[in-house]
């Protein structure tokens, strides 16, 4: 019998992984992957990254440094849950396609390396997830090394996140004499997860028994107050993201990674309801509703094609349905859906709410965009970053000014960089988040489009959206900086100055004016 959207929605877990680069992500990702069966032997995500496969030319900036610039997807089963896990890229650089990709997920698994705590990209992804409300499931990793005193992670959570702390495991012992995770709720006791170990114990004092007799005592007196002192687990206060469950582990010897996967199933929550323009749409809606987060090109260097990565809100996404797409009010047939596993995509026939599945498209899909099965609504909340950086793209052949300008376009739809035309018919600006989005702009005009470019300073370093309540007094701001409006892609004016001086100055003298550094698509 087919499968209900309620039953479907109910067993579907959407999550990122956020953590500092080098706390162990690509390791925990491989293993959750393992469980999965989504992947055969630990490596493969590992060996991807190190070699970051010859996808095509312009990730040769991701080969040479080392970094992994592609959001991807993976989804695999296990124990009748279907996850899907959304990959970000380590690379501060890329930070706004990171938190893009947060807008499509219902929860996160922060890793905090035991040894270093809390680091700053680790702070800065967190406070994304608070403002998304997304609920954080902790894990403690490298707990097989030289770490930190468990209390003084928890504390460090406590105070710099101002998230309450709910140990679920406990580690047995530290460093060499880690051996596994003591459950502190139900006594149970687990040894490295391929060895598929579980005892239950009537106390601590019978799990310090794995340790060496010098270590026992300080064993139960931690566990003890772990018990009494700490705050227990309580689902409502997690799905509100005022508390995290912790768990220790260590992703490189197996320990600690099924009390994770364990943790997704029954505590993080199934797919959330999404609010749209017109309304709120819920997951279990019998109509399909989905939005796009991210668009990506040249993945498969066979194909020159372009992937749009929607993530399903709502209804059943089948393979050959027309969907609306809301900017344009115009059908597009879903003909080849595409779900992602670690090293392989699989036509998908149906996908459900928290489900991400690939489209493929010669650019009728954009970062924002809506697709539903009829219903004119448009999902609100993927954001768009006011850039850091602003610079004129020198074109060295000026004969191909117009070929420039549609690959500008193409890649500015792909959220690649940001592009703003400015009123008074200057050459285009094209604005990024960090520089390397700079570089990987330079390699794919040269690799796709045979533009050799180059980028020169732009007179201004700042912009920002603007609106007013009255469209009078944004005409009059408009006409007094004619000089300094540009249009973003959708058309809305943007606001550039030369510095944050000359920016709080004018906001200041035009007090109708909203300024903003956030816009939502729409
Ligand atoms: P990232 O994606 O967050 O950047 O981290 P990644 O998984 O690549 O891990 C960073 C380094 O930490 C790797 O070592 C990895 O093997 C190691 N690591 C991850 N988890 C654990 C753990 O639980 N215990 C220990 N001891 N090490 C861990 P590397 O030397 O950079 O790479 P490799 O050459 O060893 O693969």
């Amino acid at each position: 019998m087919a499968e209900s959207i309620a039953e479907a929605v109910s067993r579907r877990r959407t999550f990122a992984i956020i953590s500092h680069p080098d706390a162990g992500k690509t390791t925990l990702t491989e293993k959750l992957l393992l469980f999965g069966g989504a992947i055969q032997l630990a490596g493969e995500v590992k060996a991807k990254k190190d070699r970051i496969q010859t996808r095509s030319d312009w990730m040769k900036i991701e080969r040479e440094r080392g970094i992994s610039v592609v959001t991807s997807v993976m989804t695999f089963e296990y124990d009748d849950t279907v996850f899907n896990l959304l990959d970000t890229p380590g690379h501060e650089d890329f930070a706004d396609d990171t938190y893009r990709t947060l807008t499509a997920v219902d929860a996160a698994v922060m890793v905090i390396d035991a040894a270093k705590g809390i680091e700053p990209r680790t702070l800065k992804l967190f406070e994304v997830c608070r403002l998304r409300d997304i609920p954080i499931i902790t894990f403690v990793n490298k707990m097989d090394r030289e770490s930190r005193d468990p209390f003084e992670i928890l504390d460090e959570v406590e105070h710099k996140l101002a998230l309450d702390c709910a140990p679920v495991t406990w580690p047995i012992g530290r460093s060499k004499t880690f051996c596994g995770t003591y459950h502190l709720a139900t006594n149970e006791v687990r040894g490295a997860d391929t060895q598929e170990r579980l005892t239950k114990v009537n106390d601590p004092e019978m799990a310090s028994h794995r340790l060496p007799e010098n270590e026992r005592d300080a064993f139960i007196e931690e566990t003890t107050l772990a018990i009494e002192a700490c705050k227990p687990f309580d689902r409502k206060a997690f799905l509100e993201g005022h508390l995290t469950p912790v768990f220790f582990g260590s992703a490189l010897r197996n320990f600690g990674v099924r009390d994770l996967i364990n943790a997704l199933s029954d505590f993080a929550p199934p797919p959330r309801a999404q609010v749209a323009d017109i309304r709120t749409v819920e997951a279990t809606d019998d109509k399909m509703t989905a939005f796009v987060f991210k668009i990506q090109a040249n993945m498969d260097p066979n194909h020159r094609d372009r992937i749009a990565f929607v993530r399903v809100c709502s209804g059943k996404l089948e393979r050959g349905m027309k969907a609306r797409l809301s900017r344009t009010g115009k059908q597009m047939g879903l003909t080849a859906p595409q779900f992602f596993f670690a090293s392989q995509r699989q036509l998908a026939d149906t996908a459900f709410a928290g489900d991400v599945v690939g489209i493929p498209n010669h650019g009728t899909l954009r970062i924002g965009d809506t697709l539903t099965e009829g219903e004119p609504l448009v999902f609100q909340g993927v954001p768009n970053f006011a850039p850091e950086i602003l610079r004129r793209v020198r074109l060295e052949d000026a004969m191909k000014a117009k070929k420039l300008k549609e690959a500008l376009q193409q890649m500015a739809e792909e959220g690649v960089v940001q592009l703003f035309s400015p009123d008074d018919g200057a050459p285009a600006i094209v604005g990024v988040v960090g520089a390397l989005q700079l570089d990987v702009l330079k390699e794919r005009l040269q690799a796709e489009y045979g533009l050799p470019v180059s980028f020169e300073m732009s007179r201004f370093s700042v912009c920002r959206w603007i609106s007013a309540d009255s469209p009078a007094e944004l005409e009059k701001f408009i006409s007094a900086h004619r000089g300094d409006i540009a249009r973003d892609l959708d058309g809305d004016p943007v606001f550039m100055a030369q510095d944050g001086f000359s920016l709080r100055y004018e906001s200041e003298r035009y007090p109708a004016i909203k300024m903003v550094a956030i816009k939502e698509y729409h």
